[in-house]
């Protein structure tokens, strides 16, 4: 990817295409090993998918002219925040925040900064959860902590950000008041549609429950127990278990 720069700096900004496309590859790995581990647990994978995508050029010169900036790779890196980006879509609101908690309690993981339009959407309707967080990033003689910009939002949040989205285009972002209200409206729905589809799932975990006499999660209290151990399993058995996964033990 080339970066319209009024200055050759090719050498500097491939490096910093190197540690976003990193970063990228760091936060896909922590997710997919968080989806493998719910999906054992719990049957069913809290994330729909994932997309990552770095900024394209025009976008990053486009965002850097907005705050009257001049188009280097130092302001780039300070004031673009999204240039590495990971749109995480869920199934259900709860998962989002097990997401989100989930990757803010791992220790390289640094949140810089954290936007809940979920529980405070924007005016226009606009749901999704963003953090900011930073990844150390191992080079042979250097390690870069990098930001990436991860987005959690459910699959009807999701379907409502991208109409908005192209609709916002169409109009260069003056939508006529009519169209404004109408997907305000429209994001009313997609809300109630998400709360409903959760207590669907509650009940059908209910449901799940009684067939098989055994003890589902906590629904009540999704947050801080990320994992319950609902199988039943000797927790000290499993913990003594861990010790070995990190260490050589002589077996003479
Ligand atoms: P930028 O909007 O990217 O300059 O950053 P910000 O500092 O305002 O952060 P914020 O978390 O509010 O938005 C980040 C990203 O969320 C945007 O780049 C969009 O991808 C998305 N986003 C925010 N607001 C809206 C919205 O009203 N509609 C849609 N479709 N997407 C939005
Ligand atoms: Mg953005």
């Amino acid at each position: 990817m080339q970066l319209p720069l009024y200055y050759n700096e090719e050498e500097e900004w491939n490096k910093t295409l190197l540690l976003y496309d990193s970063v990228l590859r760091e936060i896909n790995t922590k997710l997919e090993i968080l989806n493998n581990e719910f999906k054992q647990a719990h049957q069913y994978n809290p994330i729909e998918h994932i997309t990552s995508r770095i900024k394209s050029p025009e976008s990053i010169a486009r965002k850097i002219r907005k705050k009257n900036k001049e188009l280097t790779i130092e302001n780039i890196v300070k004031y673009v925040n999204d240039v590495a980006g990971v749109r995480i879509i869920c199934s259900f609101t709860s998962d989002i925040y097990r997401i989100a908690s989930a990757i803010s309690n791992q220790d390289d993981v640094t949140v810089l900064r954290v936007k809940d339009y979920i529980a405070n959407p924007k005016p226009n309707g606009y749901m999704s959860y963003h953090m900011i967080v930073s990844i150390p990033i191992f080079l042979t003689n250097d390690v870069i902590d990098t930001k990436v910009e991860i987005q959690i939002r459910t699959i009807a949040m999701d379907f409502w950000a991208s109409l908005e989205h192209k609709i916002y285009y169409k109009f260069e972002g003056k939508a006529p008041a009519g169209i404004t209200d109408e997907l305000k409206e429209c994001a009313n729905i997609i809300s109630f549609l998400d709360e409903k589809m959760l207590s669907i799932n509650e009940s059908v975990k209910h449901y799940h429950q009684d067939f098989n006499g055994g003890v589902a999660m906590s629904s009540e209290n999704p947050l801080p127990v990320i994992y319950p151990d609902d199988t039943g399993r000797n927790k000290n058995s499993l913990d003594s278990l861990k010790s070995y996964y990190g260490s050589v033990v002589s077996d003479e």
